[in-house]
């Protein structure tokens, strides 16, 4: 949902060439967050001036039309200090097109250029009040009002330094943000910000830094002169402000555009204001509040640099298809122990006490992550005894749902910063409710704001269509509800057969990806068709939902997920002899209730594909093409269900034409409500 990306050397050399191949590079990387148009701001060759491109499309057209823009010699020579800052957008306001691409400027001087990411919603205050002031707007978007607002700050209080303008303008704007701001009027700076919009700094230095945290400054400038820093606290270790005498600084959305430069960096918070001057970072903050820390502290990403690049897969979301035999095993890596029968859930165990005790429990997400919930509801009810309520995280803010101080809510979220679902989480912590967070980005906002959670560890997820991340979103919880059910004695003998099945899953996974050839011999017979119905119940129902989702995001065929129940009662009319229909038949206690559902659909001429067990003659029968599953216990087998329907997204997609990274429409990390 719109990258950003900025680059600063200092005392550095690097030519105007490098700086742009970073930031292309950089752009590459966050591209799953928005593809409709992309840009770059750098300065010009005499230093006086700010160039800027813009592309509609994709990062590779930008490369394009870098490589005709900036060339020549003036291009080549070695800068000690330079500031680029770069963006990918997924459109909000305004259609894709070069003007309402980033970065957007402040007057036709370039005076200030800014990259965003997020929704200003005031913007049209703003813009009136700006216009009122001879301002002129050139594109359709809310970012081009932050802009000009530091260049209004700046005409009329010139005394403020670069950041206690981007600081003043910020106090200005509401919404959500993550912005990086260059001006020709401060060169060799850059000020980056953010609210309910991710940022992060990334430091590379040749030497190891003597700190691993710096001070946060507190306080206004103009006021008091210089900003206030506050005494150390007893708990914190040594700290220093970072004055590199040879240091290069990223701005980066998320880690993956930074991991190939350091892996030294800083999670920004909620109106954090850090700005880099003479080479030197400082974290601002106007207000100070009792709890807030005295510092920022500077992390090492445990990322590696081969898990955000495809290898020899040809898109992203293949690998991360295939990659799922290890990555269920990362989810489980030390916290399941198959010989003693053992689950640890560090994030949470301190918590547990406090989760039997409450009145319900709540697992709320959007997409995907939704339906890792909907998968798993059954299994969580069973082994905790407890009601357990799924919900969307969009229509549960909608509702104004009853939350109360003894609900335990999960909030499941890959990226960990999806709009709908942190605002959900802090709807449900305001009440008073217990927030556990099932995530796999470390340091994301829903990370940090939860009390408590599991880290799924699947991995980097690139394809903007969610894969692995749900199968380990799945296991997470399925291991939460074995955690719950440890002292129950009457549910031994079920926590054991689930614990002898999760031994196997990954062998498992690895037979199920077997039937690629398969599934893409069936993509053959559907890819032209308009249509696809994905029938299931119990346990396999969530897969039917996620199935449809995949089908719909990546091959914009028109998919439905349907309750095998509910067949009768309205969806049968859909089907003929002519409709594509996939059916999950498996045998588990609703299989009698499935043979039902697949015999009405072949009694109208319907001729399903059907995911059967391995070997079920019985079932295969009713249909000549079919997928075997392995046999597994009923509550995990929708982590096999659901590999052949992301192959099965995958081939249609491809057979289609389509792009499977970067659906149309569509982007990773919905940081918009
Ligand atoms: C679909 C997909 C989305 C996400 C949803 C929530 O393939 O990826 O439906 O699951 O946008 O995203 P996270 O999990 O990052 O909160």
């Amino acid at each position: 949902m719109c990258g950003i990306f900025a680059y600063l050397n200092y005392l550095t050399p690097k030519s105007r060439q490098e700086v742009l191949d970073l930031l292309v590079t950089g752009l590459k990387r966050l591209e799953y967050r928005g593809y409709d148009s992309t840009g770059v701001a750098i300065d010009s060759p005499d230093n006086k001036n700010i160039v800027m491109v813009k592309r509609t499309g994709k990062v590779k057209v930008l490369e394009e039309a870098i490589q005709e823009h900036f060339s020549g010699r003036e291009y080549s020579e070695p800068v000690l200090t330079h500031v680029g800052i770069a963006h990918t957008r997924w459109a909000t306001h305004g259609v894709p097109c070069e003007k309402n691409s980033h970065p957007h400027r402040s007057d036709d001087e370039n005076g200030f250029v800014v990259v965003h990411n997020g929704i200003i919603t005031n913007y049209n205050d703003v813009k009136t009040f700006l216009s009122k002031r001879g301002y002129e707007f050139e594109s359709d978007t809310d970012t081009e009002v932050f802009a000009k607002l530091v260049h209004h700050l700046w005409k009329t209080h010139p005394t403020y330094s670069f950041r206690e303008l981007v600081e003043q303008a910020i106090l200005q704007v509401e919404g959500a943000f993550a912005i990086a701001v260059k001006s020709k009027y401060f060169p060799g700076e850059c000020v980056a910000s953010r609210r309910s919009s991710p940022l992060l700094v990334g430091i590379k230095t040749k030497t190891r830094l003597a700190t691993d945290h710096i001070p946060i400054l507190y306080g206004k400038d103009a006021d008091s002169g210089k900003p206030q820093v506050l005494p150390r606290s007893e708990s914190t270790s040594e700290f220093m402000p970072l004055e590199e005498k040879e240091v290069e600084y990223f701005f980066a959305s998320d880690a993956s555009a930074v991991i190939e430069h350091t892996n030294r960096v800083i999670y920004l918070e909620d109106d954090d204001v850090a700005a880099v001057r003479d080479g030197t970072l400082s974290i601002h903050r106007l207000k100070k509040s009792l709890d807030d820390p005295h510092a920022r502290e500077i992390t090492t990403l445990k990322m590696e640099i081969q898990q955000i690049m495809k290898g020899n897969y040809d898109y992203f979301m293949q690998k991360e298809i295939f990659e799922q035999p290890d990555s269920v095993v990362n989810t489980m890596r030390g916290r399941v122990r198959f010989d003693g029968n053992a689950i640890v859930l560090g994030g949470i165990k301190d918590y547990i006490p406090e989760i039997k005790r409450c009145r319900r429990l709540m697992l709320i997400g959007c997409g995907t992550s939704y339906h890792s919930a909907v998968a798993t509801r059954q299994l969580l009810e069973e082994l905790t005894e407890l009601p357990v309520m799924v919900e969307l995280a969009s229509d549960f803010l909608d509702r104004n749902t009853p939350i109360f101080r003894d609900d335990v809510c999960f909030f499941i979220s890959q990226s960990g910063e999806t709009a709908d679902t942190l605002m959900a989480l802090r709807y449900c912590k305001q009440r008073g409710a217990l927030i556990v967070g099932i995530t796999n980005t470390v340091g994301s906002s829903i990370c940090r704001e939860s009390h408590c959670g599991v880290h799924i560890n699947a991995g980097p997820e690139i394809g903007v269509a969610s894969t692995k991340a749900y199968t380990s979103q799945f296991i997470s919880l399925v291991m939460f509800a074995l955690v719950m059910s440890e002292d129950r004695l009457s549910l031994q003998q079920r926590r054991l057969e689930i614990l002898q099945a999760l031994s196997k899953l990954a062998d498992q996974i690895r037979d199920v990806l077997q039937l690629d050839s398969k599934v893409k011999e069936l993509a053959k017979d559907l890819y032209q068709h308009k249509s696809l119905l994905i029938m299931g119940r119990g346990y396999n129902f969530a897969t039917c939902l996620e199935g449809a989702l995949k089908v719909k995001e990546l091959t914009y065929m028109h998919s439905e997920g349907i309750m095998a129940g509910e067949l009768k009662h309205g969806p049968l009319a859909l089907v003929d002899d002519s409709m594509p229909v996939l059916m999950i038949v498996l045998r588990d206690p609703v299989y009698v209730k499935c043979m039902n559902a697949l015999q009405q659909v072949t009694s109208r001429k319907g001729c399903p594909i059907i995911i059967c067990e391995e070997g079920d003659e019985e079932t295969k029968a009713f249909s000549s093409r079919h997928l075997e599953i392995p046999r597994t216990v009923d509550c995990l087998q929708g982590i096999l269900t659901v590999i052949p329907m992301q192959l099965l997204s995958y081939h249609i997609a491809v057979l289609r034409g389509c792009d499977v990274d970067c659906p149309r429409n569509l982007a990773k990390s919905v940081t918009v409500e």
